[in-house]
């Protein structure tokens, strides 16, 4: 018996090194963790159970025969989070660069599948060289599987993607595919072709860094939803977005106790909208001020700034906030924030996370570029994912509430169920100067001064349009609120709609104009 108990510890043993301690060196070397601490990181003290610790590869080409690593260059396995069960794959870069041959995509996918099974996230830690480039279209095989599963997975259980290393080629379609990525500043990169093909096709000179980095995708393709200076700080985040959400899509979102600590009127949301209707604040400010304490987490934040998304609490309770903000570009809706807000909307509706809506929005932004680029089928999707959500949703109207954009914003007529306005806000159409000029085009023109005239009937507009009794009179908005009540009035309106259920129509699937 004692031959055996030791052939299994010197087998373990053996997984425990990966490819090696000269290679788990150089991965240090490099500044990088290995995939066994990043599971240590990640998952509460002593929680880590390994599936398929004895796993190697089945090729024999190019002499893989010879070059077999125990766990085939992925641990996986399961654990908790904060005492909350969750799945985990970690690419080890120490065996053949982490590459993915068979046996390490049926890894993958036997956890994902116990996920799916067992209702629990699951979290991708990746750092891979792409396909094993020796075991040629089985490789290419396991990741169609893993890409299948994570699109079975879409909607039923969260997956997020820490991309910690290389992520190349067909490789990125599984972080895409997931619910949110997080990548790691001067350490990941994430592109379809790399620098080399780039030049040979384009004849682009660029880095790694530049092409596909963390900051690449964070603020200008928008593929990143959080970037962190290193590892540690990205797997904080992991576990701070999970402190958010639900398992699964059939359980409600954690709950933190909340001990009312006296009055929840906040005197300070009096002040943050100028009297200028045309001078900036920062949205931020008034989500501070109505949701929990420092309980603000923003998502996508250097990406489409005209629009803040990000989760909170209000009185315990998890919610997705999605807010204009003048402070950048007016916080006019264009292509990229509409995707932006569109895709928070869609995740919080997935998974039981009500949705609250600040708005301050002058409007569409005008432009060849934005209707070249198809800002009809763009803000469509932001229309479509407001309208398609269940959720309690509820709207503040902060300021301006203008033209088309007023209607996407969370509107009543798109399913929101409360509606709230605060008394500096304007519903209307368009602004008060393009209106007067376009209805009373002919009377100012006539007039001796024009420009007077012009002056008078924006002022004429404005006086009628530019607040929210019209539609506070059709009952668009239910209540007009002072700004410092807000955030009592929020508390009771998602306590109010805690038991909301509503049955769209049966449907195989919609059709969101992707
Ligand atoms: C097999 C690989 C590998 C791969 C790296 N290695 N990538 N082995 N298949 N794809 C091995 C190396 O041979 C090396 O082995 C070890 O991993 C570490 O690699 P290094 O090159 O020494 O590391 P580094 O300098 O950090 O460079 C990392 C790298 C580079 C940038 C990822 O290795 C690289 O360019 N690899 C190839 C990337 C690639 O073209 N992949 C295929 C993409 S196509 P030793 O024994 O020396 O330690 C693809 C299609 C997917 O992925 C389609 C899905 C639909």
């Amino acid at each position: 018996m004692q031959n055996k108990l030791d052939l299994l510890a010197s087998k373990l043993e053996e997984a425990q090194l990966g490819g090696g301690q000269a290679r788990i060196d150089a991965q240090h070397k490099k500044g990088k963790l290995t995939a066994r601490e990043r599971v240590h990181f990640l998952l509460d003290e002593n929680s880590f159970e390994e599936i398929g610790a004895l796993v190697v590869h089945r090729s024999s080409d190019f002499g893989l025969d010879k070059e077999k690593f125990l766990g085939d260059g992925v641990v996986t396995g399961y654990g908790t989070i904060d005492g909350r069960q969750v799945y985990v794959f970690a690419q080890d870069f120490t065996v053949f660069g982490g590459s993915l041959s068979e046996t390490h995509a049926e890894k993958i996918c036997k956890i994902m599948d116990l996920a799916m099974q067992n209702g629990c996230p699951v979290i991708g830690l990746n750092d891979s060289g792409g396909a094993r480039i020796q075991e040629g279209v089985v490789s290419l095989a396991g990741y169609a599987d893993i890409f299948y599963r994570n699109t079975l997975a879409s909607g039923v259980i969260p997956q997020l993607s820490a991309i910690m290393g290389p992520c190349a080629g067909g490789a990125v379609y599984s972080p895409a595919l997931t619910d949110f990525i997080l990548m790691v500043e001067q350490q990941s990169y994430m592109f379809v072709t790399g620098p080399n093909v780039v030049k040979t096709v384009t004849h682009e000179e660029v880095s790694s860094e530049e092409l596909g980095g963390a900051s690449t995708h964070a603020s200008k393709s928008g593929v990143t939803h959080f970037t962190a200076a290193n590892e540690i700080e990205c797997i904080q985040q992991i576990k701070k977005i999970l402190s958010y959400i639900p398992l699964n899509c059939e359980e409600q979102p954690p709950f933190l106790a909340y001990e009312n600590s006296g009055s929840e009127t906040r005197a300070a949301l009096n002040s943050i909208v100028p009297e200028n209707p045309n001078q900036p604040y920062d949205m931020r400010e008034v989500i501070s001020n109505v949701v929990d304490n420092d309980s603000f987490f923003e998502v996508h934040k250097d990406f489409a700034e005209n629009i803040v998304v990000g989760f909170a609490r209000i009185a315990g309770r998890s919610i997705g906030v999605v807010a204009n903000q003048p402070a950048f570009l007016a916080g006019v809706l264009d292509i990229k924030s509409s995707q932006k807000g569109a895709r928070f909307v869609r995740f919080c509706d997935c998974f039981n996370i009500p949705l609250l809506v600040f708005e301050d929005v002058p409007g569409f932004l005008p432009g060849t570029d934005q209707e070249w680029n198809a800002i009809i089928t763009n803000g469509a999707k932001l229309l479509y994912a407001f309208s398609e959500a269940t959720v309690p949703r509820v709207t503040v109207i902060t300021r301006k509430a203008y033209g088309g954009a007023y209607d996407v914003m969370n509107s009543k007529h798109i399913g929101a169920d409360m509606n709230y306005a605060w008394p500096t806000a304007e519903i209307a159409v368009m602004g008060a100067k393009g209106a007067a000029e376009i209805i009373f085009r002919k009377e100012i023109s006539e007039a001796k001064d024009s420009a007077a005239k012009l002056k008078e009937k924006e002022l004429e507009y404005n006086e009628l349009f530019a607040n929210p009794y019209k539609a506070a009179e059709r009952g668009f908005i239910d209540e007009v609120i002072r700004p410092e009540q807000t955030r009592e009035k929020l508390i009771r309106a998602f306590r109010m709609l805690e038991n909301k259920v509503v049955n769209m129509p049966r449907k195989k699937h919609g059709n969101i104009p992707l």
